[in-house]
């Protein structure tokens, strides 16, 4: 029988054989994947639990909240919270950090999280999933707001958990992707691919189409080339694929290859875009990143942004490395 290999078991083994997970990340990375397969039991009961529709509320994103867009934000903070191994929070549902209360003792690390990406696929049962990022907090008395303003190069885990036909978990702690899938009897993540690979060319991609007559210049190009297919500059026929949760988009590249695309457009000039770097850009960029691909805003490598605000927003292009490159060479060419 092949051997069966545990989110715990690997970190263990990660730790002893490269010493690159502390302990104390390590138990963080198992409270996250604990607390990813509760929002993964409230996310399947669906309309037999009182976790559909809305919450009647608007983040600090003036997005209005699902239920469960709250249900996995208390779940993952709940979780988290007691370990001693945090020092706070942040959260796509949260305005300001959420620092872990003294009663508990305060760990070295930073936790921020995309509680349920892709919420406006909660009611209709599509793949929908959580991201989050760890970074360590600098050396000082107490925790603030400044200590997460660091860049994606900066964070020592990353990862998501899409809920979807299976529950998977993908990960990195800057040693390649691995990804587990929920073995729901048992209820634990089995690790199923390691050193997942993005394919470097590609014939597919992924952009809300519908805001097309609002897109900047070089991204217009881009889509233009793919559209015209084997007829045009390309040579070859594109496919294309928008789940609309990020997750689910990004899980299915870094399975078979693509470009993900959410642009600045100009709807809005003043929002550098939809998505925001510190939970959603970084985490799926250094995933990204650690299988091969690429990801930028067109003019800088998303992880070498240096955020200004906890819920600042960045352009994303982001899957295999060749499509990548191709728009940001479009974007120095104006
Ligand atoms: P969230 O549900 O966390 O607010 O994120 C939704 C994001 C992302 O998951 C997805 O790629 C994008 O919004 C979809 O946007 P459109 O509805 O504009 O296509
Ligand atoms: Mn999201
Ligand atoms: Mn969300």
């Amino acid at each position: 029988m092949p051997k069966r290999i545990s989110l715990t078991r690997y970190l263990v083994e990660q730790q002893r054989m490269k010493g690159h997970i502390p302990s104390q990340l390590r138990l963080l990375l198992e409270v996250v994947a604990r607390a990813c397969k509760r929002i993964s039991q409230a996310v399947n009961k669906g309309a037999l639990g009182d976790v559909m529709g809305s919450a009647e509320s608007e983040n600090v994103q003036g997005e209005m909240q699902k239920k469960l867009d709250i249900i996995a934000n208390e779940v993952l903070i709940e979780a988290n919270e007691w370990g001693g191994h945090l020092a706070a929070m942040a959260s796509e549902e949260m305005e300001g950090i959420y620092v872990v209360s003294n009663r508990y003792p305060q760990g070295e690390y930073l936790l921020m999280f995309d509680p349920l990406d892709g919420s406006s696929n909660i009611d209709v049962n599509v793949s929908i999933g959580t991201i989050f990022s760890v970074l360590l907090k600098p050396e000082g008395v107490g925790v603030s707001e400044q200590d997460f303003l660091q860049p994606g190069t900066k964070q020592v885990a990353a990862g998501y958990c899409v809920y979807g036909p299976q529950t998977t978990l993908v990960l990195t702690v800057g040693d390649g992707v691995a990804v587990f899938t929920l073995d729901r009897e048992q209820g634990s993540f089995v690790l199923t691919e390691e050193n997942l690979r993005v394919p470097e060319d590609t014939k597919e991609f992924a952009i809300n189409m519908s805001n097309q007559r609002h897109w900047a210049e070089p991204v217009t190009r881009y889509i233009d080339e793919c559209l015209q297919g084997k007829d045009g500059s390309r040579g070859k026929d594109f496919n294309m694929r928008w789940v609309g949760s990020m997750v689910a988009d990004v899980h299915r590249i870094l399975t078979r290859g693509g470009v993900f695309l959410y642009p600045w457009d100009k709807r809005e000039p003043e929002k550098p875009g939809k998505l925001r770097l510190m939970y959603e850009a970084n985490p799926m960029s250094w995933l990204i990143e650690q299988a091969g691909g690429a990801a930028t805003d067109g003019n800088r490598r998303i992880m070498d942004i240096t955020p200004s605000k906890l819920h600042e927003r960045v352009s994303v292009f982001m899957g295999s490395k060749n499509e990548v490159e191709r728009v940001i060479s479009y974007h120095r060419q104006g």
